[in-house]
């Protein structure tokens, strides 16, 4: 098997792999861009997890070797090995800061060299030891009074100022997550926030130019991403998926939580009909000693309801409190597996009072049918974003060392992350 890794291996610069770490599954996809059709999925792979909760290691070893199933499965498709990746994240202490900064400007007109300062001086002030940064997206731009400039360069005046979005996650879960991967001997070539990629897997033109919400609904984690002028806004999240629903469900009906399971994706919902009255669902045993039984549709639905409901109404609640909703777009769209459970999307309109749909992943070659669902979102967007412009103001893995030397190479000499940027987007 050829050996293959990230950009700069000489020879294969564009082929990338991707690893979407879950708490049902891990997905690991290979994929190659091939200019002017697309990218094109060389292998595809995943398998069951097991040591992972809420994009968080539980279990080193049983993480290890979810991982290694899935990256194996994805080579022996793609016939070849790889040896780095870019990785999700989707922990319950991803988070979005967003800070201001005002610089004065010596030129006459604002210059690339303005703009990366004024870059470094946001990442210098985010001066928070136990959270890394993944994402800095500069939002707007301000010379003198004149706010919400797009791109300021070439505008005279004397003052520059920018919004900067930061996304960031606890180091500690990251750092254990790294270190889970670099065990199955894979180099992580970036770290990308879930609903985030799950945007880039789903999303089309027209929602990133009038602002959407992507909500990604994960076994273990459900995560937010609000895009607004096609940048990443605000992301959250909240430590609730789909198995607390069959957790909900196998304790309220009294069945193991297998059966609970598959009662959920036979006939779980999270809105009654006027034909559930009267229906019954059979409930396998708990035990040797128990009789399979039978309990009412209607209760069924109403277990599944009122947990996706308070999961929605946290995040309502969470985007308020934000000050997102006047900008987060008239639409959202769903992503995940448990996306797929009937009556969630009328829910969540319901809910937001938004218009709601499903997203599935688009815009990829050779993806199988088997991995086309939503519940592939992020994986797709993982793969897209390889190969995509980007706003971002760093690119790269993020600095897991520490918060020390993270300032010492945001703020000084150190601009290598956002002259890169610069190179990359303009
Ligand atoms: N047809 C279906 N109906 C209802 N729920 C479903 C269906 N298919 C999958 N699910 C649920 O979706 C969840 C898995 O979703 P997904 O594969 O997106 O999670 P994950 O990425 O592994 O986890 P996470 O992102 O939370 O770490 C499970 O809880 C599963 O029960
Ligand atoms: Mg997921």
């Amino acid at each position: 098997m050829a050996l293959f890794g990230g950009r700069t291996r000489a020879g294969n610069p564009d082929i990338f792999a991707i690893l979407d770490v879950g708490s049902s599954k891990v997905v690991c996809f290979i994929g190659r861009e091939e200019p002017g059709v697309g990218v094109r999925i060389l292998g595809a792979g995943y398998h069951a997890s097991a040591g992972l909760r809420a994009g968080a290691v539980i279990d080193m070893e049983a993480a290890e070797n979810t991982i290694r199933h899935a990256v194996e499965k994805a080579e022996r498709a793609a016939g070849l090995a790889i040896s780095s990746v870019i990785v999700n994240v989707s922990t319950r202490s991803i988070r979005s800061r967003h800070i201001h900064v005002d610089t004065k400007f010596s030129s006459a007109e604002v210059a690339d060299r303005d703009l990366q300062r004024v870059i470094d001086t946001a990442l210098s002030e985010f001066n928070e030891p136990d959270q890394a940064i993944l994402h800095a997206f500069p939002l707007n731009w301000a010379v003198d009074e004149e706010r919400g400039i797009r791109d300021p360069r070439g505008m005279f005046g004397q003052k520059l100022g920018v919004d900067m979005h930061f996304v960031t996650a606890g180091v500690g879960v990251l750092r254990n997550l790294a270190h889970c991967i670099e065990r199955c001997h894979l180099r992580i070539a970036g770290m990308v926030a879930s609903p985030y990629a799950a945007g880039i897997g789903v999303l089309v033109e027209d929602e990133f130019d009038l602002g959407v919400t992507l909500i990604d609904m994960g076994a273990g984690i459900t995560t937010a991403a609000v895009f607004r002028d096609r940048t990443l806004a605000f992301v959250d999240g909240v430590g609730v998926g789909g198995q607390n629903v069959t957790s909900d469900i196998a304790r309220g009906l009294t069945t193991p939580f297998e059966a609970a399971e598959r009662i959920k994706t036979i006939y779980g919902s999270a809105l009654d009909s006027p034909d559930d009255d009267g229906q019954m669902v059979p409930c396998p045993p708990m035990g040797a000693q128990d009789e399979l039984h039978h309990e009412p549709l209607t209760l069924l639905t109403s277990i599944v309801r009122s947990r996706i409901e308070e999961t929605f109404e946290i995040l309502r609640d969470r985007f308020k409190a934000a000050g997102i909703e006047e900008f987060a777009g008239r639409r959202i769209v769903l992503t995940g597996g448990a996306a797929q459970l009937s009556g969630v999307a009328q829910l969540a309109e319901y809910t937001f009072k938004k218009r709601v749909r499903v997203g599935r992943p688009h815009g990829l070659l050779g993806l199988p049918d088997t991995m086309a669902g939503p519940d592939f979102a992020v994986a797709s967007g993982l793969i897209k974003q390889v190969f995509q412009d980007k706003r971002e103001a760093i690119s790269g893995p993020p600095d897991l060392s520490g918060a020390r030397s993270r300032t010492r190479r945001y703020a000084g000499g150190g601009f290598s992350k956002s002259l890169k940027w610069f190179r990359e987007n303009f």
